[in-house]
Formats: C-alpha cells, sequence, structure tokens
C-alpha cells in the first residue's frame, strides 16, 4: 500500500481527484492511500491560523512553521514519510522523478506550499522542494495533484496493462507513438496500412519509427539525453535524411 499524505489549508481541493478515475479505483482497491490533512485542524488558537506577517518587512503572509511541524510529528508516528515541498523554484517534476517516488518504501508528504510563501525552518523537515514547471501558481495544490497523479499510475496493479505504462511517453526517454482507432477512415484521412497488416514485428518497427521521428520533431533535446539502440540510431539519421518508414525498409531488407 502506497501512502500519501497532503498537507494543504484546502482539504476539498482532492475531493474529486481521489474519487475519479484510475485513482479512485486504485483506492478502492487498496493499493494507494491518500491522506488529505487540513494544516487547520493543527492550529491551536480560536482563530486556526495558520499564516502571519513576514519578519523584516514584506508583502504578503507566510504559512507559520508550528501547524506544520506538528502536523509532521502526528503523520511520523507510523514512520518518518519522504517529505516534499512543492515550490516554484524545486527541482523539476519529470517522469524519472515520478519513478523515484513511485520506488519509495516509506510514505510520501507533500506540503502544498503557499504563493506567499512558508517559514523557512519548515526546510529542516523536507527531502525536496519540487516544482512542475517553471511558472507561478498560486498554491500547491494543483502541483501536489499533477504529482500524485504521475505517481499513483506507475505502482504496480494501479494501471491494468503494464505494457501501456512503458509505452507512455517519456518512460524510455523518447516521446509515444501515434495511435488510431475505428473508423479505418474517417473525413479522408486513413489509419496507416501498417497498423491494418496484422504484422506485429512490423508494427513495432513502424511504432519505434514513429517515436523516434516525433521525438526529433517535437522534443528534439531527449535525443540526447535518451538511451538509444542501434536501430533507433538508424531510424535517426534516416529521418534526419528526410527518408520515409518504407525506404527504412527497403534498405536494410526488413
Ligand atoms: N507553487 C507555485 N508555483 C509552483 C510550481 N510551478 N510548481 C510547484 N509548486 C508551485
Amino acid at each position: 500500500m502506497k501512502k500519501f499524505h497532503v498537507l494543504t489549508i484546502f482539504p476539498e481541493f482532492f475531493e474529486c481527484f481521489k474519487n475519479t478515475g484510475i485513482v479512485s479505483r486504485a483506492v478502492e482497491k487498496g493499493i494507494v492511500q491518500i491522506n488529505t490533512v487540513n494544516l487547520r485542524d493543527y492550529t491551536t488558537d480560536k482563530h486556526r491560523t495558520v499564516d502571519d506577517v513576514v519578519y523584516g518587512g514584506g508583502p504578503g503572509m507566510l504559512l507559520k512553521p508550528e501547524p506544520i511541524f506538528r502536523a509532521y510529528e502526528d503523520i511520523s508516528q507510523n514512520g518518518k514519510p519522504y517529505v516534499l515541498i512543492t515550490e516554484p523554484w524545486g527541482r523539476k517534476f519529470d517522469q524519472q522523478f515520478a519513478w523515484e517516488l513511485a520506488e519509495k518504501d516509506r510514505d510520501i508528504l507533500i506540503i502544498c506550499g503557499r504563493y506567499e510563501g512558508v517559514d523557512e525552518r519548515v526546510k529542516s523537515i523536507v527531502d525536496e522542494e519540487v516544482s512542475i514547471g517553471d511558472f507561478v501558481l498560486s498554491g500547491g495544490e494543483p502541483a501536489a495533484l499533477v504529482i500524485m497523479d504521475a505517481v499513483i499510475r506507475l505502482i504496480p496493479g494501479v494501471v491494468g496493462d503494464e505494457d501501456s505504462i512503458r509505452a507512455d511517453s517519456f518512460s524510455d526517454g523518447l516521446l509515444g507513438y501515434p495511435n488510431y482507432t475505428r473508423p479505418a477512415v474517417y473525413k479522408g484521412m486513413e489509419v496507416p496500412e501498417v497498423l491494418r497488416s496484422g504484422n506485429h514485428k512490423l508494427i513495432n518497427l513502424w511504432r519505434r519509427w514513429k517515436q523516434v521521428e516525433n521525438t526529433l520533431k517535437k522534443r528534439p533535446e531527449l535525443l540526447e539525453k535518451a538511451d538509444l539502440t542501434q536501430n533507433d540510431k538508424k531510424m535517426l539519421e534516416m529521418i534526419k535524411e528526410g527518408k520515409t518508414f518504407e525506404d527504412f525498409l527497403k534498405k536494410y531488407k526488413l
């Protein structure tokens, strides 16, 4: 069972997420648990205050340390979680990061930061600061959703067909290949012949060709880090020369 704790001042933000699609099925199956923790439940004053003014002056309010530490200590009674805090300048979240989190054998605690910020002392309990991209959200809740969604689908048993995870974009450093469903011809646009051939060796080759081609066209910088096989490199060379998949088959007598 993989357990996520989300520390937030907006627990209701996660209700729809927990009750929809793959995530809700994973929760029902007992593979995943999502424990949304209301930061206000760890305040001690009548007004349930979670923020305060900035020492030294400055605009906005900061999340106070005490409720966060109290919540953390409470959660840690069942073992120390791996602690993330959402920040726009954190480590950029990507598929590699998602795999690392999916494979951790500890609970994951995500502290949702606020646009104005969090008292710096909270960082003493944080393992990693995480960002979902170079833009500023008003709070960390959407980032926490993104992170949990990407991680949950990697946990064994969550997505029925494990092949579909392996075929995901980024899972081997390349983008995915295009897919089609019926009808075979729609508004004059035809499903590629090869996909209807029933020849699975050929289909796999075509899909790989498309992965290399898509990546070159849309995200060429990914090719530098991708683990390309000899075959991938041959494809890449021919795609760069403007050759077609048919040319590739002919050249290598496939
Ligand atoms: N908080 C504000 N902006 C963020 C971002 N881009 N990623 C994660 N947390 C954030």
